[in-house]
């Protein structure tokens, strides 16, 4: 019988992209995917520690599959990602029943580790922080069926933000070489993949110093060469690393989406100044200003939060100004939190959590109209549409356009995976609706 695997995974795509990782080991290692844990031989949660609300559903998931553990004791259970990493060794010594606890930069000792495992070995904890990035695994296969696919290119962060646990749990920022994430996009592309997103904690600093030294405009244009790749995308940017030369990348490259991610975190200078972020509320206007000018369909979607320690009601209204002067397509708000071993955690002047819980509905309702308002301007409008799959809701199927639009129309299977062009009827809260007037291929 062959041994099967189940990886749960939180948080955010990079952790997917290193569940997929260890997935395609796991597969070289003649596992077979199992549907759910209770199915598996193996389980590992995959962790996310950005905020505190992330580390509390890790360890209620942990306290689950430690009861599965019970029923089923054969079964080896393991714990990877930002919580595996932050706690590290104490997680042993906490929960025995856990087997394995794997940091964020140790996946390219997986196989060997997996060994131990199979031997009977637990109790093993991999957290060393300064491994050089893991090299590419081709398994072919493994991404069949699937339309986009994710690369990480960079990891870790230099940046010390001060609300942030990411430095402390990705370590520094290191660059993948050109040559390896290049042969995982050709590997993706051979897979049928139709469009990569590039992926790092700050993925526009992406530098590598061999190889003629490639800057992440250098990376885009290489992988732009790619025939049978249609569409790239990254995520997520800082601010204070849009260059110019990025922005005009939109005007070059055909290929490259009407679509940024760039969290602004906060629209007070003087928040700003305290979270060390590098850039002013006045300078996040002109990237915006730029990024729009250079294309119409720009979509721009950003973080923010709330309640950081300090923030005055002043500070909060600049926050609220801001959104209202951008026009966000889409934004990711939270309540700030203490994150242990961060600068902001031992900040004074706390903001008591009624009234970050206040801040944030008062900020989520005027984002729900803009957000609604940016998707009815797309009305009537004809866009291509990559299709994804069958939508949640019955019958229909959904694709996304360029600028990240989600869009559902009525029509069969077959077609996923294509690019067709689709007339937008109406627009929902976070969706368009739409009908197609024509095929394309
Ligand atoms: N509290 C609340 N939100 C946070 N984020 C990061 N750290 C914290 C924190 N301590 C948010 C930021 C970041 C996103 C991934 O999570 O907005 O961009
Ligand atoms: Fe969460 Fe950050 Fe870790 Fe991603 S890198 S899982 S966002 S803490």
């Amino acid at each position: 019988m062959p041994r099967t695997y189940y990886i749960a995974t939180m948080g955010c795509q990079m952790n997917e992209y290193d569940s997929d990782y260890v997935g395609r080991l796991l597969q070289e290692a003649c596992y077979l995917p199992a549907d759910a844990p209770e199915a598996a031989d193996l389980v590992l949660i995959n962790t996310c520690a950005v905020r505190e609300k992330s580390e509390q559903k890790a360890f209620s998931l942990l306290g689950r599959m430690l009861s599965l553990k019970k029923r089923r004791p054969g079964m080896i259970l393991g714990m990877m990602g930002c919580v595996a990493q932050k706690r590290g060794r104490t997680l042993l010594e906490r929960y025995p029943d856990l087997d394995l606890v794997l940091g964020t930069r140790e996946l390219n000792r997986f196989s060997e580790i997996l060994q131990e495992l199979e031997k009977g070995e637990g109790g093993l904890a991999a957290t060393e922080l300064s491994r050089e990035p893991a090299p590419t695994v081709i398994k072919k296969g493994f991404f069949k069926g699937r339309v986009k696919g994710f690369i990480t290119i960079m990891e870790g962060c230099n940046n010390f933000c001060t609300y942030c646990v990411v430095p402390y749990v990705r370590g520094r920022e290191v660059s993948r070489a050109p040559h390896e994430i290049m042969r995982e996009a050709k590997y993706l592309v051979e897979e049928g993949v139709k469009e990569i997103t590039l992926l790092g904690q700050n993925v526009n600093s992406y530098f590598h110093h061999q190889e003629q030294k490639t800057g992440f405009v250098d990376l885009l244009r290489m992988l732009h060469r790619l025939e049978d790749l249609r569409r790239i995308r990254f995520t997520t940017s800082h601010p204070k690393d849009l260059t110019p030369e990025l922005i005009r990348s939109f005007d070059e490259m055909e290929k490259l989406c009407s679509y940024i991610h760039l969290p602004f975190q906060a629209g007070s200078n003087r928040v700003l100044r305290a979270m060390n972020r590098g850039y002013t509320r006045e300078k996040y206007l002109d990237l915006i200003e730029q990024l729009r000018g250079n294309r119409a369909d720009m979509a721009v979607s950003s973080d923010v939060m709330v309640g950081f320690p300090g923030e005055t009601l002043e500070d909060f209204e600049q926050t609220l100004d801001l959104i209202e002067k951008v026009q966000f397509d889409g934004l990711y708000s939270f309540k700030y939190s203490d994150r242990e071993g961060t600068r902001a955690a031992g900040f004074t002047n706390k903001i008591p959590e009624p009234e970050k819980i206040e801040r944030l509905a008062e900020l989520q309702k005027l984002q729900k109209s803009v957000t609604f308002e940016r998707n009815e301007k797309m009305i009537g409008k004809v866009v291509e549409v990559l299709i994804e799959g069958a939508s949640r809701k019955n019958d229909q199927i959904t694709g996304r356009t360029s600028n990240n639009k989600i869009v559902n129309f009525s029509y069969n299977n077959s077609i996923i995976g294509n690019f067709i062009k689709v007339r937008i009827m109406s627009a929902c809260a976070n969706s368009l609706r739409g009908e197609i007037p024509c095929v394309t291929d």
